[in-house]
């Protein structure tokens, strides 16, 4: 018998269609990538990473310490002087558009290792992570020897070495994200990916090996924050760019006061979905799930507090919560599932205590029916339902699939709600009033804001926050920006 994946009595169960990983190799052990080739830990320390939905352990990691980022820095620094910023731009461009290719031609594999490593849904890393992955490097590429015209009348220079910190929730496209910019703009790089996902980093610093880029330009080192604390510190790096918490974001930004490092912040997020009586309300109601359950709500930008106009509440509710109940939660490896595994033993937990504290505040909470995979860290869609504006679940990041549901009458109202909030990342109306999306754009406090859709994104089109959401902008011509001095 088919083992029943939801209890919607109107959908149908499928069945499963994982994707095989017979022809993935991942080794037992890796060592840092320092001066183009991988090289043992000074430390002489391994760590393990884990697949989230199985709990198994999938491989062992270096643990870099002070002389390991030492040496990476080393390496960056004399690559940058002694090739890197000498050679024509053009040049440059060739091996970053060389980087792009290696990444389609190697697509499957890097997606499958995305998904074990971090728990998303193979569709999400097929169709999202890598390709658009792949997508920033050509589009840095092209960048390259353009310089001048992207920034006329004036005399763009390289920086040197960028230390570069990334988390879990994006793992090849954050560091691509970082990368491609660095070196269209002519710096050297040190990379320290998340110590929860650093498989298909280490399978980038293959790639950048294979593809002939001199020693040094990019150097791949793993560990937790103890390692990215030393590269923070480094008298040697130039520019800091960093994607996490706001709590470490913080944090760098203390250490590196009064010295000469450029820093970018890329922080947390808690973005407004806001949907008024005259949106399409079918198209809404998948925007609102794909906001916050895409990637389990492990999304800074995600559409976590939702805002509905109060004479079509009833309806929304009522439409998300049979949508909700479609969702197929479980194995990240089947082509159907739509919701993989929370990342990590810590969030999962973390999410946990949110969807507590919110009960506890009173607001209804509404979870899927459906059971949950017996192994691995799986949390149900949730909704909470009135939810008020000073409860945690309403103010803080939970970063896993839980959206609270609050409504509002009038545009000044839902503006000063949307607004009340010490992030400012992102945001999404829903409205067929173009009038109605301009006035808004020009008064939520957010980044980016979609209208009548979410999560897009596109390599030419710059990313970033207002207030504890960072500073800074990736992505588009604004992204080379952090890179250089003028
Ligand atoms: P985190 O901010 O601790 O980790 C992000 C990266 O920073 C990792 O590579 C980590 O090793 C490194 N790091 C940690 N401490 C450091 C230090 N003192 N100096 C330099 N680098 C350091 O985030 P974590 O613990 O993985 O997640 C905690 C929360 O952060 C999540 O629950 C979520 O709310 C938020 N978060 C936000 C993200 C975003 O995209 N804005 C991404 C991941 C998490
Ligand atoms: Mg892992």
């Amino acid at each position: 018998m088919k083992k029943k994946i939801n209890n919607n009595p109107f959908t149908w169960n499928y069945s499963p269609a994982v994707e095989t990983k017979e022809h993935i190799q991942i080794n037992p052990q890796y060592n840092l990538f320092i001066n183009g080739k991988f090289v043992k830990p000074n430390s002489n320390t391994f760590f393990d990473t884990y697949n989230p939905a199985t709990e198994e352990k999938l491989a062992e990691l270096s643990l870099a310490n002070e002389k390991d980022v030492n040496a990476a820095v080393l390496a960056a620094n004399n690559a940058y002087s002694k090739t890197w910023k000498k050679m024509p731009a053009k040049e440059r461009a060739k091996y970053i558009f060389r980087i792009a290719r290696v990444i389609q031609e190697r697509a499957r594999e890097l997606a499958i290792i995305e998904t074990m490593d971090g728990g998303k849904p193979i569709r999400e890393s097929r169709d999202f992570d890598i390709p658009l992955a792949a997508n920033h490097f050509f589009y840095y590429a092209g960048w390259a020897d353009k310089l001048n015209y992207a920034f006329p009348n004036k005399t763009p220079q390289s920086l040197g070495v960028a230390a570069q910190i990334i988390p879990w929730n994006f793992p090849l496209l954050m560091a691509a994200w970082k990368i491609a910019p660095a070196l269209a703009t002519g710096n050297t790089v040190v990379l320290k990916p998340s110590e929860n996902t650093s498989l298909t980093a280490l399978k980038l610093a293959e790639i950048i090996r294979d593809c002939d880029l001199p020693a040094g330009v990019v150097n791949i080192i793993t560990g937790p924050g103890s390692t990215g604390s030393f590269m923070v510190n480094h008298p040697n790096i130039h520019k800091i760019a960093f994607t996490g918490s706001t709590h470490i974001g913080k944090n760098i930004q203390h250490s590196i006061a009064g010295t000469n490092k450029k820093l970018t912040l890329e922080l947390g997020g808690k973005a407004a979905n806001i949907v008024f009586e005259d949106a399409p309300i079918n198209q809404a109601v998948e925007g609102i799930i794909n906001g916050i359950f895409f990637n389990q709500g492990h999304v800074c930008c995600a559409g976590s507090r939702l805002f509905v106009q109060e004479n079509i509440a009833e309806e929304i509710i009522n439409k998300l919560k049979a949508r909700m109940e479609t969702l197929i939660v479980g194995n990240p490896l089947d082509k159907n599932t739509d919701v993989g595994a929370i990342n990590n033993k810590e969030q999962l937990s973390k999410i946990k205590s949110y969807l507590k504290m919110g009960k506890e505040d009173g607001i209804t909470l509404y979870q899927t029916l459906g059971e949950l995979p017996k192994k691995g860290y799986f949390c149900k869609p949730s909704l909470f339902i009135n939810a008020t504006q000073s409860s945690r679940v309403v103010q803080d990041e939970i970063f896993g699939p839980v959206l609270t549901i609050q409504t509002f009458r009038t545009i000044e109202e839902v503006i000063e709600k949307a607004n009340n909030i010490p992030y400012g990342l992102s945001a999404g109306v829903w409205t067929d009033k173009g009038s109605k999306i301009f006035n808004l754009t020009k008064q939520l406090k957010a980044g980016v804001v979609w209208a009548n859709t979410y999560n897009k994104f596109d390599p030419s089109s710059p990313f970033g926050g207002f207030k504890e959401s960072g500073f800074g902008r990736e992505g588009g011509l604004h992204g080379l920006m952090p890179y250089l001095k003028f």
